[in-house]
Parts: structure tokens; C-alpha cells; sequence
């Protein structure tokens, strides 16, 4: 419910098509109907909302004479302007959650889903409709669209200084990994070596593709690679990154790791989930780069548009075929034509900027908090010393959801939270990190 301490940026999410003032007004009528502005609330002077949202008055007044002609709000002269009583409720109602969502979600995963490109996705995707041959819209290419699969392997080359290989077209990082672990097992292959911490959820689509996973450790030069046990010929590693713990694969560990994989005949799985986003050092090259044949390289736009796209893509070495579930052909090619116009490139150099200036936000907001893993990514490591669990809880009941670094361990370690930013409103910033301290202080 929305009360006098409300924060409108995180209530009301102005997207979407169209000029500001239909934009707040649409978020206005879908905060009254799905009750987040309940009957009689009132709402603020629309100077006190303009200065809130960053936008001007004449923009909230629109928004509020609009809603007023349509019935939601109710507004006299002399008087305050409330939600109008019964307006509340009355349209479609969002599903029913178990919990509802947190206000301020720290979690790690998404990256900014309110800054979402759609006007160039949608010019992109009408790009596609427009001028693609009829014939692409027949039977799919089980490996993806060529004109995607030949965009993404140079797009690779240019930035993540990856070899030519195979080029799948996947419906994510997940997605291709299965596929790869698939055709593990049915090559004889039953182990992998996975780091730990890590990504839980492609331990376990591991697991889900029959293979058994033996956790390795992670310390601050990344896998520990010495302690990939005996036997293991296949091995799943961050390097750029590692999750979730930000380090950088050291070039003595790299060196180990490529040693590791001509000695075993193995092959290395490299999770390329979030190279572009770097911030206070250069990017590192991927590791497929200088041993093609002994890596399969993985990244999807998950982390730089949406998971919800289900777009990704793995370069494989020769002689490897993986079966995998490419997405819509319209999607890879509407991916295709953002790619070529230059248009992915200038929506990532925009969104870099907009999380660095959020991380240093939210680093200034944590004052003498111990962070590490802030020079990259959408997630950094705040240490704690008290117990881990008991802050995620209590923070939990501020409102502010946090994940417990222990999640992503096979046993409990140094209590740390993994705090994302991606998709944390800007105007929640210093307030998600103020509910978070005093989490912290009282437990
Ligand atoms: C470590 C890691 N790998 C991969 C991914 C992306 O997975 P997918 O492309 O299947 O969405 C993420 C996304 O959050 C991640 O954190």
C-alpha cells in the first residue's frame, strides 16, 4: 500500500511507448488496479511527484487530469487528488503470488529490465517482418539462423576476442550448457568440475543432462585448478568473471586450466555471462580465444537485454554437434539486425555507464561496508560478520531482497551477501542500502 514514505520511482515504472505523461499515467492506472494505490490513498502534489520521478509538473498534472476524466482519481479544487473509492481492484488483477515481490530487489540475475531498448528491439523486429524473404519463414535451422550465427561468431571476434568455431544459436547460457553436457554423456563423459561458489542453476541443468558435478574450489585467482580431481575431462568456469565472486581467472590459473585440458583431453566450458559489463579494468579475452579446439564458449543477452528474450548462442569446437532450442527466427534476426545497425553496441555503451554510475551509488550508500568484486558485472560481495542468514531475513522484512553467498556454495563459508544492482530502480538506491545497514546493525 502506498503511504507517505512511499517511493514513487519504485511504484510507478515509467516504460513503455509513448511521451511521459501517458507513461505516468499508465503506471498510475496499474498501481491503482493492482492495488499497490488503494482506495481513498491520496496522491502527492504534483509538484512533490515531479521532483520525485525527475520529470516536470506539467507532465504529473497531465497524468492526473487524465486519470481524473477516466474515474481512477478523484480531484476538487482547494482538495487533495485521492484514488477514486472503488477504483481500486478493478481492472485485470496480476496473478496471485505467495509473496509478494520485494520493493527493493537486490537479488543477483536480472539486468535493468526498466531500460529495456524497446523502441530499438521493436524498429529491429519490424526490420525483420518488413524485409525478410518468405523463405526464412519456413522450417527453423535446428543450429540457429545463419545470418545470426555469422553476425554473433564476428561480433564475438570484435569484442570478446573469441576464435571461429561452431556457432550454435541456444536459448541461453543454460540452455547451451545442457546441450553440451548431453552430448558429454552420450561421448562417455559423466563428470564436471564446477566452481564453488557458482551458478546454481547450471549445476544443476548439469546434473539434469546426467552428469555428476564435483564442486572445485574458488579463491581470489579464480578456480582453483590444481584441485579438479583425477579422472574429471570436463570442467564449467567464469573466467572474465567468476560468479559470484568477481574475480578474474589469473593468467597462472589460465595457463593451468589450458594445461589441465591438453593433458586430460578435456574440454572446458567457459560462461561468458556478463563480459560487458566492465568498469574500473580492461576486459579480459575469452579463453576459447587461444585454444578453440579445447573450449566451449558460452553468453546469451540474459544479462544484457532480458532472460526473458531466451536468446543465446555457444561457439563450439569442430567435429561438435549439440542439440539445443534456438529461439523464434524473428527474435534471432531482429538480434541480428540490432547487432549489424551498431545499435546493440550503443545500447550496452549507454547501459555501462548507467551501472557504473549505479554501483558507485550504491558502494557510496554502503559506506565503510567490506565489498569486493565492484570492478565488473551486475553484483559485487558484501562481507559480513555476523551471521549471513539472519540478514538476509531481516532484510527480507525491510523489503529488500539479498541473497546469501551461501546459496551458491556446497558448504556454508565466510558469511557474505551477493547484492545485484542490474535491475535495482535508481531512485531505490540509497534507500535499499539504508534498510540493508540497519539489517545488518541489528543482527
Ligand atoms: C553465472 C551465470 N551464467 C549464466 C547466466 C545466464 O543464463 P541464461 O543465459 O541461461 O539466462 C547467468 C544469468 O544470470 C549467470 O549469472
Amino acid at each position: 500500500m502506498a503511504g507517505s514514505q512511499t517511493d514513487w520511482g519504485v511504484l510507478l515504472d515509467l516504460t513503455g511507448p509513448g511521451p511521459k505523461h501517458e507513461q505516468l499515467a499508465r503506471a498510475l492506472r496499474q498501481a491503482i488496479r493492482d492495488g499497490g494505490l488503494e482506495d481513498g490513498v491520496e496522491v502527492p502534489p504534483s509538484r512533490r511527484l515531479a521532483a520525485d520521478l525527475g520529470c516536470s509538473r506539467w507532465v504529473v498534472t497531465q497524468a492526473y487530469a487524465q486519470l481524473v476524466a477516466e474515474g481512477y482519481l478523484a480531484g476538487h479544487a482547494g482538495s487533495a487528488t485521492r484514488v477514486r473509492r472503488m477504483a481500486s481492484g478493478t481492472g485485470p488483477k496480476a496473478p496471485a503470488r505467495a509473496t509478494p515481490p520485494p520493493r527493493y530487489d537486490l537479488a543477483p540475475g536480472l539486468p535493468d529490465l526498466r531500460n529495456f531498448p524497446r523502441r530499438p528491439w521493436a524498429d529491429a523486429v519490424r526490420e525483420v517482418l518488413a524485409n525478410t524473404p518468405y523463405t526464412d519463414f519456413g522450417l527453423p535451422e535446428p543450429d540457429g539462423h545463419p545470418r545470426l550465427r555469422r553476425v554473433m561468431g564476428d561480433y564475438l571476434r570484435r569484442v570478446r576476442g573469441a576464435a571461429p568455431g561452431t556457432v550454435l544459436i541456444c536459448g541461453g547460457v543454460t540452455d547451451g550448457v545442457t546441450g553440451v553436457c548431453r552430448a558429454l554423456v552420450e561421448r562417455g563423459h559423466t563428470r564436471l568440475a564446477v566452481e564453488d561458489p557458482g551458478w546454481t542453476r547450471l549445476r544443476r541443468a548439469a546434473e539434469g543432462a546426467g552428469m555428476t558435478v564435483d564442486p572445485v574450489p574458488v579463491d581470489d585467482e579464480g578456480l582453483d585448478v590444481g584441485r579438479i580431481p583425477a579422472g574429471v575431462r570436463a570442467v564449467l568456469v567464469t573466467p572474465a568473471h567468476q560468479f559470484p565472486t568477481g574475480t578474474v581467472l589469473s593468467p597462472r590459473r589460465r595457463a593451468e586450466l589450458l594445461a589441465w585440458a591438453w593433458d586430460v583431453d578435456g574440454l572446458i566450458l567457459e560462461d561468458d555471462y556478463d563480459a560487458e559489463f566492465r568498469y574500473d579494468r580492461r576486459p579480459v579475452g575469452t579463453v576459447q580465444g587461444t585454444a578453440p579446439g579445447r573450449v566451449a564458449l558460452f553468453g546469451s543477452v540474459s544479462k544484457t537485454l532480458s532472460p526473458a528474450l531466451g536468446l543465446g548462442w555457444a561457439v563450439l569446437p569442430p567435429q561438435w554437434t549439440v542439440r539445443a532450442h534456438p529461439p523464434p527466427v524473428v527474435d534471432q534476426l531482429a538480434l541480428a539486425g540490432f547487432v549489424e545497425s551498431g545499435g546493440y553496441d550503443r545500447y550496452l555503451r549507454s547501459a555501462r555507464l548507467r551501472y557504473r554510475a549505479r554501483r558507485d551509488r550504491l558502494v557510496a550508500a554502503l559506506g565503510p561496508a567490506r565489498l569486493s568484486g565492484v570492478a565488473a558485472g551486475l553484483h559485487l560481495l558484501l562481507h559480513l560478520d555476523g551471521d549471513a542468514a539472519v540478514v538476509v531475513r531481516r532484510a527480507r522484512a525491510a523489503d529488500v531482497k539479498v541473497a546469501d553467498l551461501d546459496d551458491y556454495r556446497t558448504a556454508p563459508g565466510e558469511p557474505a551477501l551477493v547484492l545485484g544492482y542490474g535491475n535495482l530502480a535508481d531512485s531505490g538506491v540509497e534507500a535499499a542500502a539504508a534498510l540493508l545497514r540497519r539489517a545488518m546493525t541489528t543482527a
